[in-house]
């Protein structure tokens, strides 16, 4: 990309030169160019929405049938925000991989970027994840071969695909789990005077497939239909506003089932509320073909603005819902909105964006704990990390990056994995070999693989007070062959336990255990740790070489494990 190129995005790699000497890339990638022409444009002139989604759709497909060699079918589609609009005579430049395989599913990364050729900017439109299962065949589901990550930005996308795709699978029941938790809190719908009635917006059109809305294998493109659903959520939208709305986000969605040549496809579309500057918008895709029922295809929610001549959100009339349904779905919408706004703010954006202590509850615990997760990946994938001294077959590394210091403690064990992973995820035991740990109570086991704990530790000065802090232990046992077991550890605050008098509170930004097998019996430890200032003191005299506490430390640590290899209590379930 170009130098004067804006927001660089993690996607974009660095160059990696071949002993060949070429550059490196990926093998998976795919990109398209298209100039925007007006026949792509809105009235506004700019490129709609629907006809960018299907082009993101056919790089992507095109990606994922790259690395799989046969027929790919869009299964879903993460979080999408849309950062900026393109005008016409600009260029869209995409850009898709193959970031990991499963069994039959990939996770596809796609990046969307403009280009104006005039002045020669280049700025990123939106960035999304697209998941694509290979087609079954005869003999069944298709075993995909495996995705070799080369470049450091390839390992962090392979190494968090995993988690992503955790989210994506139990999307749907978190999402009714906390409809029903938060909508069951919500009283009555106010009545609105001077309200816009609901069903002014609503909005039914039918589209029949035809073969150049369908791939090779007959059945519809995925990109096709979006820009279907798009086409009747901005008429609805419109009705609200009599404006033309600008589409910000569209929210995670699963394609059903899937539709082919000759269905005709029902989409339905309504505002379900508004709020001060945005809208949200649900649609609903239905196919049928000849007297068959309908078959429900997909639903998907899209927020809405209106932007004024200073491109402002502007202030946008209230919604009366309509009866029965339409209250319904105008509370679902309020409770869509928190957690949309939870996903942005933890669940798609870098750690570094996310303040320290985030308030922990029910309706945001799994995008904590997949941020928690994702850090200590992300950290444990730098390839930067400066051996800074050794003891004992225990190492200190160090990472200096943008102000902030990130240390990692490495050994080995002659301990199984498994039982390693256990040994070290009850944190109330780790008193047992870290004198740091001198208290440590559960205060919430959230579920199987997450808890919090408070954990008081000594003044690291005479008299001074004792620092706590109150942590959110997530654990993941491997995805697959060659991940590791690990135990993510990260802030959150909890109105049941505020800071006291007695204790400095400390924060902890990102730390935690990855557990490796390097063979049966031998397991690689590696303790991260990303310094705040409240956990800096700990380890700075360490860093600079005045004392090895790390080394005695993760020694009784060392010793506590061999101890405990055989020890049946730590394999009990409920030692999770
Ligand atoms: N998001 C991401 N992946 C999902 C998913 C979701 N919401 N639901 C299922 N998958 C993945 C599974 O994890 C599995 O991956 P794996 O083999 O790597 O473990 C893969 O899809 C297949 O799952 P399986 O359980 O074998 O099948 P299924 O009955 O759940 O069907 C689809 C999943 C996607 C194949 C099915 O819903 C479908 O055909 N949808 C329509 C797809 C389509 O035609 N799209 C184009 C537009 S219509
Ligand atoms: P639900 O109807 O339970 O809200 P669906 O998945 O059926 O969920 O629909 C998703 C969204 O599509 C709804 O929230 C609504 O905004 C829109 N929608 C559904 N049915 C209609 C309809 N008959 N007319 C207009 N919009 C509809």
């Amino acid at each position: 990309m170009a130098s004067d190129t804006k927001d660089a995005d993690p996607l974009e790699d660095c160059l990696l030169i071949l002993e060949s000497g070429e550059v490196y890339r990926n093998p998976t990638e795919v990109k398209m160019s298209q100039i925007v022409l007006p026949c792509h444009a809105n009235h506004c002139g700019e490129l709609s929405v629907g006809q960018l989604l299907k082009w993101m759709d056919s790089t992507a497909c095109l990606s994922a049938e790259r690395h799989a060699g046969c027929s790919c079918i869009t299964a879903s589609v993460d979080d999408i925000h849309f950062e900026h609009t393109i005008g016409v005579g600009q260029v869209v430049n995409i850009k898709a991989k193959v970031n990991r395989a499963f069994t039959s599913s990939m996770e596809v990364g796609i990046l969307v970027t403009c280009e104006d050729l005039f002045t020669n900017c280049h700025w990123k439109v939106c960035h999304a994840f697209g998941t694509f299962v290979a087609r079954r065949t005869e003999a069944g589901k298709v075993q995909l071969k495996q995705v070799i990550p080369h470049t450091q930005a390839e390992q962090m996308e392979y190494s968090i695909a995993a988690e992503r795709r955790r989210m994506r699978l139990i999307h749907a029941e978190i999402i009714t789990d906390l409809l029903s938790s938060s909508t069951a809190q919500l009283g009555e719908c106010q009545e609105f005077q001077g309200a816009v009635p609901a069903e002014r917006t609503q909005v039914e059109s039918v589209e029949l497939v035809l073969p150049p809305h369908a791939n090779h294998q007959v059945s519809t493109f995925g990109g096709q239909i979006m820009a279907w659903m798009e086409n009747v959520a901005t008429i609805a939208a419109s009705r609200l506003c009599n404006a033309h709305p600008t589409l910000r986000t569209i929210d995670m969605f699963h394609f059903r089932g899937p539709s082919h040549i000759g269905d005709r496809l029902v989409l339905k579309a309504i505002v379900n509320n508004s709020f001060k500057n945005s809208m949200e918008v649900g649609v609903c895709a239905e196919a049928y073909k000849g007297g068959e029922p309908l078959r429900h295809i997909n639903s998907a929610f899209m927020t809405f603005e209106v932007l004024d001549s200073d491109r402002k959100p502007c202030t946008l009339p209230r919604i009366r819902p309509e009866l029965v349904d339409g209250k319904r779905r105008y509370q679902e919408a309020i409770a869509r909105k928190k957690i949309r706004l939870d996903r942005k703010y933890i669940f798609s954006c870098k750690q570094t964006e996310v303040p320290l202590s985030v308030p922990w509850d029910l309706s945001n615990q799994m995008y904590l704990s997949y941020n928690n997760v994702s850090a200590l990946k992300l950290l444990a994938a730098r390839n930067n990390w400066m051996l800074s001294s050794e003891k004992n077959k225990v190492s200190l590394y160090t990472l200096e990056e943008n102000h902030v210091l990130c240390f990692k403690i490495e050994t080995h064990v002659n301990v199984p994995a498994e039982q390693t992973f256990h040994l070290l995820s009850d944190l109330s035991k780790r008193h047992k070999w870290d004198k740091h740990y001198e208290q440590c109570d559960v205060i919430n086991q959230a579920d199987e693989e997450d808890t919090i704990y408070r954990v008081a530790t000594p003044s690291v000065s005479k008299g001074g007070k004792g620092q706590d802090f109150i942590l959110l232990a997530s654990r993941r046992k491997p995805c697959d062959i060659g991940d590791p077991y690990l135990i993510a550890l990260r802030s959150v605050t909890l109105p049941t336990h505020p800071p006291t008098e007695d204790y400095t509170r400390g924060e902890v930004l990102c730390a935690g255990f990855t557990i490796w097998a390097e063979s049966s019996t031998v397991t690689k430890i590696s303790y991260y740790n990303q310094a705040t200032p409240g956990v800096l003191p700990y380890i700075s005299t360490d860093i600079a070489g005045l004392s090895s506490s790390f080394c005695s430390t993760f020694s009784s640590c060392k010793q506590y494990l061999e101890e405990n290899r055989d020890s049946l209590a730590a394999l009990h379930p409920s030692a999770l």
